[in-house]
């Protein structure tokens, strides 16, 4: 089965709302105005929250859809700092990140609030772009498969099939992000293969056909074209290199050539 690939800028906490604007604005003179309705990916970006509405102006008359980087389970209260997915959908944020590690890591979100952002954001009507990944000592210690598996039942715990159609899952090993090293194109298939696998296992052959899973971690113009050659990658999920105007236009291109 075909699977429209994705090409995603997680722009982490970078780009003031003018940032941003100027950003957009240089991507669509790198592209020639028309970047992302001539190349067969979707093209997204996930500014932060203060961000999103001057993205938005800028993006105007594009297919670039904007996406917000998390979002809270409840619908309001007290929750201080924290942002509601009827707060996203209200400015027309269509797509919401959620579970990245430096979330995992750095503020302790765990696989409980994962699940329950993923389920609150779907109700909402949001799509979203669940992350897992293993860590180095994960990796080493050779529970890598262990821990995806764990990641992807948890995280997607109560989800039903129909509302698979609207996850992307983003597999970012944790020693690959922001750190120079990728993961071979090899070592990312296999894992990759190895998602689809579960989602098959515990969802059904036809989801698992049809669910992009993108690949994050060091993703830049010289290695994208081999890892978006592999069967099971569908995108990426793009960080330091979606900054860049002309990184990221030529990471589209990469994901057009191998669509
Ligand atoms: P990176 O980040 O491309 O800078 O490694 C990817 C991500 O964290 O989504």
């Amino acid at each position: 089965m075909a699977r429209k690939k994705v090409i995603a800028g997680n722009w982490k906490m970078n780009m003031t709302a003018s940032e941003g604007a100027q950003l957009i604005a240089d991507l669509k003179a790198t592209c020639g105005g028309n970047c992302c309705c001539c190349c067969a990916p979707e093209v997204m970006v996930f500014p932060p929250f203060t961000t999103i509405a001057a993205v938005q102006e800028a993006a105007k008359g594009t297919p670039l859809v904007v996406g917000a980087q998390n979002v809270h389970w409840a619908a309001n209260g007290a929750f201080t700092g924290e942002i509601s997915a009827k707060m996203l959908v209200e400015m027309g944020v269509t797509h919401v990140i959620i579970g990245h590690s430096e979330r995992r890591q750095y503020f302790g979100e765990t696989d409980e609030t994962v699940n329950q952002r993923v389920k609150a954001a779907l109700a909402a009507g949001l799509k979203v772009i669940l992350c897992i990944g293993e860590t180095l000592e994960e990796r080493e210690k050779g529970v890598t498969e262990a821990v995806i598996e764990k990641q992807v039942l948890w995280d997607l715990a109560d989800v039903s099939m129909e509302q698979l159609d609207n996850v992307i899952l983003a597999y970012e090993p944790v020693w690959a992000i922001g750190t120079g090293k990728t993961a071979t194109n090899e070592q990312a298939q296999a894992v990759h293969a190895f998602i689809r696998a579960l989602i098959e296992k515990h969802f059904c052959p036809v989801c698992a056909g049809k669910i992009r899973i993108l690949y994050g971690g060091s993703m830049k113009p010289a290695n994208a074209e081999g890892l978006l050659a592999q069967p099971d990658i569908d995108g990426g999920l793009i960080g330091g290199a979606a900054l860049k105007a002309a990184d990221f236009v030529a990471l589209v291109k990469a994901a057009s050539a191998t669509c």
